[in-house]
């Protein structure tokens, strides 16, 4: 099938290869002129295991090509996605502007059927907008003279995403389901007939419901982390292991034991911009969906309660040498978008600490937002001379150190875990002060 994919940024890109892999011939949109050079080139911008060698592939078979021209891409595809940006707006709603853009676009170089696909995280009724721009921008001779009727046949459906950065090409090859949110037979049929080669549940509803579950579902993950964290701080307070009350939970099928690891809160591109969204959707429907709220209130608050904790333990912030492992979002990407470590490092060099820093991935693009930091060549040079070490993102690399040689080479020997990374049992007796999220009375 003759695919397009207007937008070539996480979403889109790791969409386009994954279709070019399961036999679709796919051209890439993007109004970034060097980025289509570069993937042009085979080279991607962002770090996924496995999506550069998988591009290479693809443009040596001449199933992937990339272009800045809609009008291209539109006219030779039957099926567009988008997946441009939706940034947040100042008041937390989804911003559409590039969604609305792409719409007129596509339209103003439509020539024959086409089946235009929203992948972007997008608010409910979203589809039912592209659908009236596209029909009121259609070219002069397919418009009816009924503003309200379609003078070309095309069809306006969703198909939300929940690739996981880090492992987004496995999860688009073995996702939990697809979700087709679609209003008419051939629609359904020409999108089971993308993903016919994957093997999953298809869960096939009208569009709004489709735009829904994706809120929903993103929005319910933040819940499950917000909730064990909200259990952490009560954990510190009694004297509880958060790590066996979420083995405790887990086990229980209806519960489950993902998204119970308590730390120092969600970041990335998605979590808290689309939870702010639901919020905004919700309240412009008329529900103050106050549960969300708390929500995003508990996440913002463990940050905080990660710097307390180091206000309190480390005692003097003025002056200090602070070590850091781990910039990203999460482990497995270079992601900084609303990573946590942001916010704990400019406050700590706000309160005159100095800070060395080491991320096996993320340092390049850390660089700019970060100034002041010294970037490490790696994990033993951060904690070298420092009077405390923080854990930020848990790199699995970072189990496998000399422990032994990391605490001699500290001025002090305090770790702060604020990703419940480390055996406490294990820290403690190599030597170290450990202080991690929920672990027990502080
Ligand atoms: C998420 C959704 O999982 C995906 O379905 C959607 O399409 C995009 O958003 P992603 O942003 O890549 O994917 O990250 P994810 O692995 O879901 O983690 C999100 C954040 O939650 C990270 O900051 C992570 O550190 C944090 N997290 C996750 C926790 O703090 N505790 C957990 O138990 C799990």
């Amino acid at each position: 099938m003759k695919i397009a994919i207007i937008g070539s940024g996480y979403v889109g890109l790791v969409t386009g290869v994954c279709l070019g892999h399961i036999g679709h011939e796919v051209m890439c949109v993007d109004n970034d002129k060097k980025k289509i050079q570069s993937l042009q080139a085979g080279e991607v911008p962002i770090y996924e295991p496995g999506l550069e060698p998988k591009l290479k592939e693809l443009l040596a078979k001449k199933r992937i090509t990339f272009t800045t021209s809609i009008k291209a891409a539109t006219q030779s595809s039957t099926v567009i996605f988008i997946s441009v940006g939706t940034p947040s707006k100042k008041n937390g709603e989804a911003d559409l502007t590039h969604v609305e853009n792409v719409a007129r676009e596509i339209a103003v170089n439509m020539d024959s059927y086409k089946l235009i696909v929203e992948k972007s995280t997008v608010p409910t009724a979203t589809g039912r907008r592209i659908e009236r721009t596209i029909r009121l921008n259609l070219p002069k001779k397919f418009r009816h003279p009924d503003p309200k009727k379609n003078g070309l046949d095309f069809d306006v459906a969703s198909n939300p995403e929940f690739l996981r950065e880090g492992c987004a090409m496995e999860d688009f090859m073995n996702p939990d389901r697809i979700v087709m949110g679609v209003e008419s037979p051939r629609a359904e049929e020409l999108l089971r007939d993308v993903y016919k080669p994957l093997k999953a549940p298809i869960v096939v509803t009208n569009i709004n419901s489709a735009e829904l579950i994706k809120h929903a579902s993103n929005s319910f993950l933040a819940t499950k982390i917000s909730f064990i964290n909200a259990v952490a701080r009560i954990c510190d307070l009694v004297g509880a292991d958060v790590l066996k009350v979420s083995e405790g939970m887990g086990y229980d099928k209806r519960i489950g034991r993902a998204f119970l690891n308590a730390g120092i809160g969600y970041g990335g591109s998605c979590f808290p911009k689309d939870v702010d969204a639901f919020i905004r959707l919700s309240e412009k429907s008329g529900y103050s969906f106050n549960l969300l709220k708390e929500v995003r209130q508990v996440n913002e608050e463990q940050r905080q309660y990660f710097l307390r904790l180091i206000e309190d333990k480390l005692w003097i912030i003025k002056n200090k040498m602070i070590g850091v492992w781990g910039l990203a979002f999460k482990p497995d990407t270079d992601d900084m978008r609303n990573a946590p470590s942001l916010e704990i490092i400019r406050t700590l060099q706000h309160e005159g600490a100095k800070v060395k820093a080491y991320d096996p991935k993320a340092m390049d693009k850390s660089k700019m937002e970060l100034p002041g930091v010294v970037f490490s060549k790696d994990a033993y040079a951060a904690a070298s001379g420092a009077d405390c070490l923080l854990v930020l993102t848990e790199w699995k690399e970072f189990l496998k150190l000399d422990f032994k040689k990391v605490k001699t080479s500290m001025r002090q020997p305090i770790l702060f875990d604020g990703r419940n990374l480390f055996d406490k049992k294990l820290m403690e007796k190599t030597g170290f002060e450990y202080f991690g999220i929920g672990r027990g009375k502080l």
